[in-house]
């Protein structure tokens, strides 16, 4: 490993657009070498204080839903070269988890999330910019499917959630950070030669920093 600062990722996008398709095709590549996940999910904040009913009102498609304080914390430690316990996020009960997981230091961190370019604190942090563009009905379509399957929601739910908090976040907040994005990804994980040309470039930049 080298002693160099990391380099930091930055993949945002809407909801269910494929960031995570997008960081499992780059970390499959760079596993061997030394790649970190931070899910800027898991950063949401801790709601554990609040009864189950009032979490259902939180909305978790606003900036202010999330810890950004904690999460640039934990950046900051792992580009010191430091490792953190980065938290869980429980979706089905709508706050953070009990458990934590120990993360140690790598030379490339992947940060993801729908956000993740709206925090002007947060893209100082970042040498690559990414966002993957999908279609909104593809991302609806796949959300049903994941929230009732995963995430223990209702069709209902997740219906009126889409209405009246992801679908106007999105335009709102999400949508816009695309202007600060270096390259935009339409259709995520399924994008090969986007993927290739992101490979490439991080391996260039990798091999800059074994090398100096
Ligand atoms: O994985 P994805 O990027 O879709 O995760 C972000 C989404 O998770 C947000 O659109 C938010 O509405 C949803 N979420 C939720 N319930 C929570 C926390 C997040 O539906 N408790």
């Amino acid at each position: 490993m080298s002693k160099k600062r990391p380099l930091v990722i930055g993949i945002a996008g809407g909801s269910c657009s494929g960031k995570t398709s997008v960081t499992h095709a780059i970390y499959d590549v760079f596993r061997e070498h030394s790649v970190v996940v931070i899910e800027q999910d898991f950063y949401y904040k801790n709601q554990s204080h609040l009864t189950f009913e009032e979490r259902l009102q939180t909305n978790y498609d606003h900036p202010l839903a999330f810890d950004n304080d904690l999460l640039i914390e934990h950046l900051n430690r792992l580009l010191n070269r430091q490792a953190i316990d980065k938290p869980v996020y429980d979706y089905v009960n709508h706050t953070r988890a009990n458990e934590v997981i120990h993360v140690e230091p790598k030379d490339v961190i992947i940060l993801e999330g729908i956000l993740v370019l709206e925090d002007s604190r947060l893209r100082e942090l970042m040498d690559i910019k990414l966002f993957v563009d999908t279609d909104s009905d593809l991302r609806i379509i796949r959300r049903i499917e994941r929230d009732i399957k995963e995430r223990g929601r209702t069709i209902d739910s997740v219906i009126e959630q889409y209405l009246t908090a992801v679908r106007p976040m999105h335009n709102l907040f999400i949508e816009p950070t695309k202007r600060y994005a270096d390259v935009i990804i339409p259709e995520g994980g399924e994008n090969e030669v986007a993927i290739d040309l992101m490979v490439t470039k991080i391996k260039t930049i990798l091999e800059t920093m074994t090398n100096v």
